[in-house]
């Protein structure tokens, strides 16, 4: 889901729709949103079931106003619908509020109202909080808001006006992001800083238990119990024109086509050649403890949990380590034994996915040490964790994953090399290492160029109903991370299997209509990769390798550069994601918002 709000002299819906438009890649079931201006009688309302661009056809005339907040939402309690759309505003039209997040105590919440007479509109958790708020008796909007939370269990990022004090915006904060924006003579706030970032770049995050109140020419913050808060804006980095399409006709053909770039930016500044080593200033973890490391633990999920495979396939065999990654959730909700020999890594491009949040909470609560695998500055996994690394990816807008992907997985690698060199990893194995991080933008770069070879197979491989992905040790994420790409975004049932275990199951499925596609990369393994290529073809699979030369028992092979063996599942992975995106266009499937998902899931 996704918050903006407006307070200043420009013309607010216009804005909204805008700030809306490049939030709708977080969630996009319905959206709205509410304006009034300090000479306005009332609050104006507008929702709409569907994208943000069906909201705009429903704008009606003179819906002008220079306050407002609006929200795009993706559902969790309550089907998409234009009752269930936010704002959510009391019966007397005086208090409209946007959220993020999940009140836990709704239902409790809701009965209680009702037994006072409160009649509902919609079947949402939020509108207990527009009640809450509408029926105090505190004097100031502030006060009211914050006697609403008190009986709030739950997370939210808030937004809140009333009709009474139209001058402000008050905003909340615990577990969803809230940031707001500092401008010249106008305020703004948002979930996310790609709304924010065409107009400041001056930005503040809120800490969770943290509200503010913005006017058109002033902010402050304070604590839910009322204290005041300081807060100095940051300036953030990123580029505006990170959130255009700038020319492709996707966001996620466009993220896939800046890897070379991306990977360049998260070794810049790191490596050392006179050691043969890499800086990690931010890990805050000196030598000596990190040879005291005994077992590292890798949390995530979706692409991050499979970056995060790779990543403990890269600790293991270069730190000698022992490491694997797992699922956050599940991870969780196991009551795992949490040892104080191990180093806990969370992983996620947001910072913000609530499952992968609260896994760190519960780490740091019972006292281990965590880190942070992440993009976004200053996000609470980032702000949560230890210490930790930036991706440097940028901004990334497409629903599914591609170069944040495989910045976090070079990351891995870096990572990996710093804490081999501390432990047993020689000289002349880092300087391998950092040789081959080198060469990993321009083959990158070749491999793009193979798009229209590429191109062809997916329109070939299009009208498939399923598809089996196989690969073997460090192949095997790799096939993970592809088949949960296609089926992403082209909805073709796909499964990815160790080619080891093919024999032991899967390969009663293996018949001409379900093609395989086998990463097969030229390493110690290659012989045995072979043979899974064989048993298909024995029973008249289709195959299509991705590999380091041509495959005989192929019916096609994508041939890849190759690296050091440590960092081809980097390069082998690339290919397939220009294979799902191909696949997926050819289908007609919206690829950057497909259905059912959001790019950050900030709710259990
Ligand atoms: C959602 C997205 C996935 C993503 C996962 C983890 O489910 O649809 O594409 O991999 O969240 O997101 P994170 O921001 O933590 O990496």
């Amino acid at each position: 889901c996704g918050i903006v709000g407006y307070i200043g002299k420009r013309d607010v819906a216009p804005l909204l729709l805008e700030g809306l438009a490049r939030l709708e890649y977080r969630g996009y079931d319905s959206a709205g949103m509410v304006v009034t201006s300090p000479k306005a009688a009332g609050l104006k309302m507008v929702k709409a079931k569907g994208r943000v661009r069906d909201l705009e056809a429903r704008v009606p005339k003179r819906f002008t106003g220079t306050t407002g907040i609006a929200h795009t939402r993706w559902a969790t309690h309550g089907a998409p619908s234009d009752i269930n759309s936010h704002p959510h505003l009391d019966p007397e039209n005086k208090v409209a509020v946007v959220h993020n997040g999940i009140v836990d105590n709704a239902a409790e919440l809701r009965t209680k109202l009702e037994a006072e007479g409160v009649v509902f509109a919609s079947e949402t958790d939020t509108e207990v909080i527009t009640h809450l708020i509408a029926r105090s008796q505190a004097e100031t909007l502030e006060e009211k808001v914050r006697e609403a939370l008190k009986h709030i269990e739950g997370t939210y990022g808030i937004a809140v006006m009333h009709a009474d004090f139209n001058d402000r915006i008050v905003v909340a904060r615990n577990g969803s992001p809230v940031i707001l924006g500092i401008g010249e003579k106008e305020m703004l706030v948002a979930s996310d800083v790609a709304a924010l970032i065409a107009h400041t770049r001056q930005v503040v995050t809120l800490d969770d238990g943290e509200m503010a109140t913005l006017k058109a020419d002033d902010f402050r913050t304070y604590t839910t119990s009322g204290a005041s808060t300081t807060a100095t804006p940051e300036t953030v980095e990123w580029e505006a024109a990170s959130y255009d399409m700038g020319g492709h006709d996707t966001f996620m053909h466009k993220e896939i086509s800046e890897q070379p770039d991306a990977v360049d930016r998260v070794l810049r500044g790191r490596i050392d050649d006179r050691f043969s080593t890499v800086h990690l200033g931010g890990l805050n973890l000196d030598p000596r403890e990190a040879r005291t490391i005994r077992r590292i633990k890798i949390l995530g999920c979706g692409t991050s949990y499979h970056a995060g495979l790779i990543g403990a396939g890269l600790i293991e065999s270069m730190a000698r380590i022992p490491a694997d990654a797992e699922p956050a959730s599940e991870f969780r909700y196991r009551n795992p034994v949490v040892d104080p020999d191990t180093l806990y890594i969370a992983v996620s491009q947001s910072g913000e996915t609530y499952d992968v949040l609260a896994a760190v909470q519960e780490l740091k609560r019972k006292g281990a040490r965590v880190l942070g695998v992440v993009n976004v500055v200053g996000s609470a996994i980032a702000r949560e964790a230890d210490g930790g690394m930036y991706v440097h990816a940028g901004p990334e807008v497409c629903v599914v994953s591609t170069k944040c992907f495989t910045n976090t997985v070079v990351a891995f690698a870096l990572l990996a090399l710093h804490l081999g060199r501390i432990r047993d990893l020689s000289v002349t194995d880092g300087k391998r290492i950092i040789e081959g991080l080198r060469k990993l933008p321009g083959q990158i770069e070749e491999i793009l160029k193979s798009e229209d070879e590429i191109k062809k197979l997916a329109k070939e491989y299009a009208g498939a109903q399923s598809m089996m992905f196989i690969g073997r040790v460090r192949g095997y994420p790799v096939a993970l991370e592809a088949s949960l790409k296609l089926k992403e975004i082209s909805y073709i049932h796909a499964e990815a299997y160790p080619a080891s275990e093919l024999k032991h199951g899967p390969l009663a499925l293996i018949e001409p209509a379900l093609p395989t596609v086998a990463i097969v990369p030229d390493d110690d393994l290659l012989e045995k990769n072979r043979g899974a290529l064989e048993e298909i073809k024995a029973r008249s699979g289709r195959i299509l390798a991705v590999a380091h030369q041509p495959q005989e028992k192929a019916d096609h092979t994508i041939v890849v550069p190759k690296n050091e063996d440590e960092l081809d599942p980097i390069l082998m992975g690339i290919p397939l994601q220009l294979l799902a995106y191909h696949t997926a266009l050819a289908m007609g499937r919206d690829i950057d918002k497909p259905r059912n998902l959001a790019k950050s899931v900030t709710v259990e």
